[in-house]
């Protein structure tokens, strides 16, 4: 018999309060722009220009450690080492709920791209 698969986490992005499933080894903007959500993005997951920053509220024990490359690019973006609480969205995987925080993303309908 094939154990059915465990169900996905569901994370929460405020402001908008935004609410999607994040499937296993899925990054936070991956899962978030296969929601239908646009998230500020110059690289597009590559982990090299920071625009996608996210602050982590709360939930901390069910995100993904933190990588070289992704420590590398948020250091270079503050100009002195993040807090553990900032992550990339693009480089960030959950295996539990937690709760983010990130102005400028918003539905891909409600407002143009730039
Ligand atoms: S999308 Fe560019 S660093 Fe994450």
């Amino acid at each position: 018999m094939i154990p059915a698969p465990a169900e996905a986490p569901v994370v929460k992005v405020l402001p908008g309060g935004f609410r999607f499933p994040v499937e296993p080894h899925e990054s936070l903007l991956r899962a978030a722009e296969r929601a239908g959500l646009y998230w500020p993005t110059i690289c597009k997951g590559h982990a090299r220009c920071g625009r996608c920053y996210v602050v982590v509220e709360s939930g901390h024990e069910n995100v993904s450690a933190m990588g070289d490359q992704e420590r590398s690019t948020l250091t270079k973006i503050r100009g002195a080492a993040a807090p553990d609480q900032e992550r990339l969205a693009c480089q960030t995987r959950v295996d539990g709920p937690v709760v983010f925080r990130r102005r400028g993303v918003h539905e891909r309908s409600t407002l143009q791209e730039v």
